[in-house]
């Protein structure tokens, strides 16, 4: 069984249009769709936005739905200057860039006394989600570290900061708890996100142009990895 995460509807509508033999549940206070795409069995669900929703999310589908894989897909602001709206970013690992125990001594975005706060994404997943995205979108897909936050990042300030000094691919406000439970559950996970803005002044009239053009690209990837996974 393989969960499909989204934040938003958007994300997700495409992906509940083509689920077959559909069967809705209700947990803690998440709507889950479990059905079959391609003939493999998944579970898709709106985790909601943010870091908290997105670990309740995650926890629910491997305690309750008993999922070996996880799939997040969804839209994220660049931080990578190379990264144009429309690109996709396949995540190589993700961290929490809102973490800040600074004050003790800790680096930025480093959780304290945790073996890594840095989770590696599956390298199974991320390679079908490459060879998916190189297939379709040639010469838009980027691997890279994907950073989540509980916040929504318009400020080119911020965007260097984040791009210096945790080397961001792009920002978003799920990713890295989603890896985060998958770590603790050894569950092997991928976040596929398609820029829909650049973190900057723009960001907000931008995310709102783009968002559903660029959830579209991020389920015509998910649609053709789970294919061939
Ligand atoms: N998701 C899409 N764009 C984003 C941004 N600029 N900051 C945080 N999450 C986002």
């Amino acid at each position: 069984m393989i969960g499909i995460i989204g934040a938003m509807q958007e994300e997700i509508d495409l992906l509940l249009g083509a689920l077959e033999d559909a069967v809705e549940m209700q947990r803690s206070g998440i709507r889950y769709v479990a059905g079959s795409l391609h003939g493999r069995k998944v579970v898709v669900c709106k985790s909601g936005v943010g870091k908290v929703n997105a670990a309740i999310c995650t926890q629910v589908l491997i305690d309750r739905f008993n999922v070996n894989k996880v799939i997040f897909t969804g839209v994220a602001g660049a931080l990578d200057p190379g990264l144009e709206i429309g690109d996709i970013v396949v995540s190589s690992s993700s961290l929490q860039h809102d973490i800040d125990v600074t004050a003790l001594g800790f680096a930025r975005g480093v959780i304290p006394y945790q073996e890594t706060s840095d989770w590696a994404a599956d390298e199974a997943l991320v390679k079908a989600a490459r060879e998916a995205g190189d297939k379709l979108f040639p010469g838009h897909i980027r691997t890279g570290k994907v950073l989540s936050g509980d916040q929504f990042i318009a400020d080119r300030d911020l965007v260097a900061r984040l791009r210096d000094e945790l080397n961001g691919s792009c920002v978003e406000m799920e990713g890295a708890s989603v890896a985060q439970v998958c770590a603790m559950n050894e569950v092997p996970y991928v976040v596929i996100r398609s820029i829909s803005d650049k973190a900057d002044g723009s960001a907000d009239v931008n995310f709102a142009a783009f968002t559903v053009t660029a959830s579209n690209r991020s389920f015509a990837i998910v649609d053709e990895m789970l294919q061939h996974l």
